[in-house]
């Protein structure tokens, strides 16, 4: 058994800057291996790519816990969620998650709140001829999951829907607007807690069977509640990455634009359909680069050792844009047959592994029936085109946009 290769050179994050989504796919490629040592931010680091990677970093041999930079755990699920858990713990949580985001009836009531607003949200966008979507799609995504989640109908802080929008929007970067970011997200936790209390306390009423109420309700494997600054964080994984859909809409609109054929042939609103399109607009739409985990005990991975402690970035992106894996991977092609109903290892815009036992999104079904119900919308709908407008996709942005923010025209 050879050694796993070594990138030449000391340190790599300014290669993993410049590169972005492509550092780990296009090192594999030039050194004709599935994996390979290097060093980021001056720490060791194995990377590595294809569905059994994928199977190692959604097992229980390791663990999130140190395996992202401080800024985009807080800016993302943040210390104490349920991705930092580990073991029965995380399955206790996760059991929770899936409970309140994976139920038939939650879906379409979650569908409904989205369907009613974008309605209103278009028919507002034509009296101000273009928008740009990646922007405007925001409150409506917010508006709707916040009467979803079931928060109490009281003032929100200034700016909610950007601010839950730029958690995932500056993720990926350093610097005073990832600052910034990181400051209004303790303002939206603060304010969230405050409600927290208030709805324990019983002075402000929540709805039955909302996820609110769920959470509250909920028990750790002890017996006890969540505190209230981990209900927060919790709620918030919820509302930011539901708002986070709005960047695969942007993207959605972007194909439907470029692709006339498929928007007639949605036209007739197949359901089916719609979401074999959405699901297409994950694959081929980047979002997370790779994933992170830390090792917990000596592992092995196609033959290789990998000791305990070890850290290991797991690419996605790379394998959604394989041939060995997607035929013609650039051609946007909805007949492909891919679904997150089949949990794959190969088909990772949202992780891999189980969702009931794993770090898996929960939020996958959410994820594809709202895409799938902003492109029936707009497939619908004839009084939109893309303008003349910069669509190209820059991979070293984390996470990527299509330049524009996709600018819709909208006539009449
Ligand atoms: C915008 C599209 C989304 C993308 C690209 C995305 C991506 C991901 C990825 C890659 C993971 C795995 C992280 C890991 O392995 O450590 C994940 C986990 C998670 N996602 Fe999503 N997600 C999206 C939407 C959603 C939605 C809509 C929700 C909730 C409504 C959600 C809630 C979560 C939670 C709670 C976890 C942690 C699961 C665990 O650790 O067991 N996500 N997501």
């Amino acid at each position: 058994m050879q050694k796993l290769p070594r990138l030449a050179g000391l340190d790599h994050s300014a290669a993993l800057l410049r590169q972005g989504y492509g550092f780990i796919p296009d090192a594999c490629d030039r050194l004709g291996s599935d994996g390979f040592r290097a060093r980021i931010m001056l720490r060791d680091v194995v990377c590595l790519r294809g569905p059994e990677a994928v199977a190692l970093v959604y097992s229980d041999t390791v663990t999130r816990q140190g395996s992202v930079p401080g800024t985009v755990l807080r800016l993302l699920q943040d210390k104490h969620s349920v991705q930092q858990q580990d073991g029965a713990a995380h399955r206790h949580r996760k059991a929770l998650f899936l409970r309140m985001l994976m139920q038939d009836g939650a879906v379409t009531a979650l569908r409904d709140q989205f369907r009613t607003r974008l309605a209103a949200a278009r028919a507002e966008w034509r009296t101000e001829a273009e928008v740009v979507l990646i922007e405007a799609i925001n409150p409506v995504l917010t508006d709707a999951v916040c009467a979803w989640v079931g928060l109490p109908d009281l003032p929100r802080p200034n700016g909610l829907a950007d601010t839950l929008y730029r958690m995932s929007d500056r993720a990926g970067g350093f610097g005073p607007a990832t600052w910034a970011a990181l400051w209004r997200r303790s303002g939206v936790e603060r304010w969230l807690r405050g409600l927290i209390a208030d709805a324990r306390a019983g002075t402000v009423a929540v709805r039955k069977d909302t996820p609110l109420c769920q959470l509250i309700a909920h028990r750790d494997p002890d017996g006890n509640p969540l505190d209230d600054a981990t209900l927060a964080v919790e709620l918030l994984n919820i509302l930011r990455p539901v708002v986070a859909i709005g960047r695969y809409i942007a993207f959605a609109a972007m194909h439907l634009g470029r692709a006339p054929g498929w928007r007639d042939r949605l036209h007739g609103g197949d359901p089916a359909l719609a979401e074999s399109f959405a699901e297409e607009v994950r694959r081929l739409s980047p979002f997370f680069p790779a994933v992170g985990a830390i090792t917990l005990r000596p592992v092995e991975w196609q033959g290789h050792p990998l000791a305990a402690r070890q850290w290991v970035l797991c690419d996605l992106y790379g394998m959604l844009h394989d041939a060995r894996f997607f035929p013609q991977p650039e051609a946007f092609d909805p007949t492909r047959a891919q679904t997150w109903r089949s949990e794959s290892d190969s088909f990772v815009p949202q992780g891999g592994g189980k969702v009931a036992s794993s770090h898996r999104c929960p939020g996958e079904w959410i994820t594809v029936t709202l895409i799938a119900e902003a492109v029936a919308q707009l497939a619908a709908d004839p009084t939109w085109r893309l303008p003349d407008q910069d669509l190209s996709v820059a991979l070293n942005r984390l996470p990527a946009r299509p330049a524009s923010g996709v600018r819709l025209r909208f006539s009449g």
